[in-house]
């Protein structure tokens, strides 16, 4: 499957958003990554739908990709579908009813998807993988940008390839946190095809390039895929 880069706008600059994700779209993103944090489910606290839909008006027809970190997403994925989400992904982890909440996703027309925290095991996702546009694969322990890529991310997302194949699925594969120039091949040649990067492509220097030369090393890993 084709890799492409989500970059995170959590390590934009907020108050020039619409600028900051152009520049990273400009670069080669083809995904919006939006980090949607509540101060419960994880330690730190985000935005909202009013962000979303001011995306949403700013790039028309970028897909934008929420990654709900939060308690009680079926309370808040209308919202979010209203305000122009594209995909919404939720936690297993904060879902009890993981199945009906990815229904839910779906019947607000966005594509649904499930996120695995770094200490929860692939297999906690065999019933629903039928269910879901993308699995996501947290390389960071969720909250903040700019965290140490978790190397036991990899025999996950290797796992997810082999449980694929092995059931004639299409599901896409996402990581998320960690994700550098530095670390993007092993992702990459692990299976990864859905590329999160925040501080690689806003931390510092140039948006643009950042995501252009982390889309090309990620790329030109793929064709060395074993
Ligand atoms: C972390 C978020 C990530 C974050 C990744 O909780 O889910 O999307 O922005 O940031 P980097 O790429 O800086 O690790
Ligand atoms: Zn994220």
């Amino acid at each position: 499957m084709a890799i492409e880069l989500a970059p995170s706008i959590l390590s934009a600059n907020f108050a020039r958003l619409g600028e900051d994700a152009k520049a990273a779209l400009d670069g080669g993103g083809s995904v919006l990554h939006v980090d949607v944090m509540d101060g419960h489910f994880v330690p730190n606290i985000t935005i909202g739908p009013p962000v979303v839909a001011s995306l949403r008006k700013a790039l028309p027809n970028a897909i934008l990709d929420c990654h709900l970190m939060i308690e009680n997403p079926d309370d808040f994925i209308p919202a979010f579908a209203e305000a122009g989400a594209n995909w919404i992904a939720v936690h297993q982890e904060a879902c009890v009813h993981l199945n009906r909440t990815l229904q839910l996703i779906e019947s607000h027309g966005c594509k649904p998807a499930v996120v695995i925290n770094p200490a929860t095991p692939v297999h906690t996702l065999d019933e629903v993988l039928d269910l879901v546009h993308h699995v996501l694969v947290m390389s960071v322990n969720p909250g903040f940008g700019g965290q140490k890529f978790i190397p036991g991310a990899l025999h996950k997302i290797k796992t997810l390839v082999e449980v694929r194949e092995s059931l004639g699925l299409g599901f896409r594969i996402e990581v998320d946190g960690g994700v550098s120039l530095e670390t993007v091949g092993e992702v990459v040649r692990a299976g990864a095809e859905l590329l999160v990067a925040g501080n690689a492509v806003f931390g510092k220097g140039d948006i643009r390039e950042n995501a252009r030369k982390l889309l090309q090393a990620a790329r030109s890993a793929a064709l060395t895929h074993a």
